[in-house]
């Protein structure tokens, strides 16, 4: 199930609750899709450096080959964040005037710790991801952080973009009443070169904003379409076959519908065994009954169980073997 859906999409996303095992997961998806042909860019969003740990090496910002065909990558936040920053105080620097500049710093020190601006940095970072991504691979896999936190980030590109939408409204209105002002102000002998050219270089540095501005926007916009766009992306949601856990998912799901977002497959992982004994039979008959609960909430949506494994799964062995279960 989970191998057509990467074999059908272009761009996936694995969420889920942590620990559950998305990491693992998108992991063997990917090494599954590589090893029958596919171009696949694995991705973390996690801060957590989940990839660098699953495949026991150091993974970057920049893609590392993990096998022929499965490269990876881990988005960094703090680097993220610094990029992203730099970026956005340039352009304000264009849009207020040189007095201001220093407040502008003082605004940026603030919102580098502000709440959202790490997802809302990563959110740009993997806008670019997917743009050059889609370039060069048949497959981008999303290892994202724990779940809540997921779901707002694919809500995101629509509040960046009416936020952006706000801000270039803002100046409109505010470049019509400096045009109305300047006209009041001016009489027929100011008409001259000197003030003509002033003109034009406030013009050229309106036009530059509004140019930064509608790229931003653009950027968002453009993301936003991809994930909502249904044959292009589809999340997974990974969980195990508990009470909370269920609950949590079927409130996920809500959140990515709402978000315009298709949920392509259910994977309950860690499930326990029907033939390990007494306990684990015990326990299997359990997983069952809330597994009910998931059903009867999600009829439509494809599941895929995968059992507990014996071994941690660790290097590209363990994640081939995994593999070779989707
Ligand atoms: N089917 C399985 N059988 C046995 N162990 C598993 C299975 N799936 C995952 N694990 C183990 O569970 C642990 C958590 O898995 P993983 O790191 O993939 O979860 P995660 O959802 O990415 O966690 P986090 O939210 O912290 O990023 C790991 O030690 C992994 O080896
Ligand atoms: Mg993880």
């Amino acid at each position: 199930m989970l191998l057509e859906l990467a074999r059908s999409r272009k761009i996936l996303f694995f969420g889920g609750k942590g620990g559950v095992g998305k990491t693992t997961v998108s992991s063997a998806t990917a090494f599954a899709r590589a090893n029958e042909g596919g171009r696949v860019l694995l991705v973390s969003t996690d801060p957590a450096h989940n990839l660098g740990h699953l495949f026991d090496r150091e993974i970057g910002a920049k893609p590392v080959r993990i096998m022929p065909g499965l490269d990876a990558l881990e988005l960094d936040p703090d680097d993220t964040v610094e990029t992203h920053m730099k970026e956005v105080s340039g352009a304000l620097y264009q849009l207020m005037p040189v007095h201001l500049h220093k407040e502008i710093d003082k605004h940026i020190d603030l919102s580098r710790n502000a709440p959202g601006m790490q997802e809302a940095a990563i959110l740009e970072r993997m806008a670019e991801v997917i743009e050059q991504g889609l370039e060069e691979y048949d497959l981008i896999v999303f290892d994202t952080a724990p779940s809540g936190h997921t779901a707002r980030l694919m809500a995101l590109p629509e509040m960046m973009s009416a936020w952006t939408e706000g801000l270039i409204k803002r100046r409109e209105k505010a470049d019509r009443f400096a045009e109305f002002v300047r006209d009041l102000g001016r009489d027929s002998s100011m008409e001259d070169k000197t003030i003509g050219s002033a003109d034009n270089e406030e013009q050229e540095k309106e036009s530059q904003i509004r140019r930064i501005l509608l790229r931003r926007r653009h950027k968002f916009t453009h993301l936003r379409d991809r994930l909502a766009d249904e044959d292009m992306t589809s999340f997974v949601i990974v969980l195990a076959a508990e009470r909370l856990p269920v609950l949590e998912t079927i409130e996920l799901s809500e959140q990515l519908i709402q978000a315009g977002v298709h949920l392509g497959c259910l994977v309950v992982n860690k499930r326990a065994p029907e033939d390990g004994g007494e306990f684990l039979r015990e326990r299997h008959g359990l997983e069952e009954k809330h597994l009910q609960t998931l059903s009867d909430a999600l009829p439509r949506i494809p599941r895929q169980d995968l059992y507990l494994l014996v071994q941690d799964i660790v290097g590209l062995e363990a994640v081939e073997s995994l593999s070779g279960l989707l």
